[in-house]
């Protein structure tokens, strides 16, 4: 199995769709926010393992656009989990350095309450000088809605459209595109999911739910990861990653 220690063979950005939450529960006999809760309690170990390699950045889809189409007591519920944790993970996110911000739509304008949105900009205010790792949280966030809003702003600033400009102006501008996309829970697809960013992402699907995905179940997928050879559509291996995998 490749050797995820090698510095090259290992992602510089992980984003994970976690995936599978509501499924937990419902199998535990325990009502579905229950398994949203449960998701939140394995992002801490995951954070400091990517911490240990020296992974810099981290993406996790927490909520799409579509998710809005959900009873309303989980939708409230799930930004009331969101509201608690980032209250309470703050100090632990300034003592280990980490950076948070949140891509989607956050507009006054989005269905976001004011309590969400009030939270989410203390807590990027808050940790904006961090420089350990940048966690990105995609919240009302859906792919196809982010490019829109990126294509119309160009178009409003008569902006010379290229992919340069447009990828400049979508929410994760200044994060490098994802290597490596995990989704959990056990289905294969992106959901609308950084469609732009994710055109040479390796995708790794686990068949784990979200609150069963641990650090071992990570290092299971960084294993997987170093042994695949991206081309990008060229015919050479890279050099380092044949190193990696000898
Ligand atoms: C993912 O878990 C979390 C969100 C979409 C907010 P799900 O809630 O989709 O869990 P399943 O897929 O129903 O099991
Ligand atoms: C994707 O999961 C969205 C998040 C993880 C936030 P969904 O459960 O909403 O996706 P579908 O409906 O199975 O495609
Ligand atoms: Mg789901």
């Amino acid at each position: 199995m490749a050797d995820i220690t090698f510095p090259h063979a290992l992602p510089r950005h992980i984003a994970f769709i976690m995936d599978g939450n509501g499924r937990w529960a419902t199998r535990a006999g325990l009502p579905r926010l229950k398994g949203h809760a449960a998701g939140m309690d394995v992002l801490h170990g995951l954070c400091d393992e990517c911490l240990g390699l020296g992974i810099p950045c981290l993406t996790f889809y927490a909520f799409s656009t579509e998710n809005w189409s959900r009873p309303w007591d989980e939708v409230a519920g799930i930004f009331n989990l969101l509201e608690v944790y980032f209250q309470r993970e703050l100090k632990n996110l300034m003592a280990k350095g980490i950076r948070v911000q949140f891509i989607g739509d956050h507009s006054e304008e989005s269905r976001l309450s004011a309590e969400t949105r009030s939270m989410m900009e203390r807590v990027e205010a808050a940790t904006k000088g961090n420089t350990a790792m940048t966690v990105t949280v995609a919240l009302n966030y859906g792919g196809r809605e982010e490019i829109l809003r990126a294509a119309q702003r160009l178009v409003e600033s008569h902006t010379p459209l290229t992919a340069e400009t447009l990828a400049a102006a979508l929410d994760t501008c200044g994060l490098p595109d994802p290597d490596l996309i995990i989704r959990t829970g056990g289905e294969q697809r992106l959901s609308n999911f950084l469609l732009w960013q994710s055109s040479y992402a390796e995708l790794y699907f686990s068949p784990l739910a979200w609150p069963e995905f641990g650090a071992a179940a990570l290092r299971e997928a960084l294993a997987d990861y170093a042994g695949r050879q991206r081309r990008f559509g060229g015919l050479v291996p890279d050099k380092d990653k044949a190193v990696a995998q000898a």
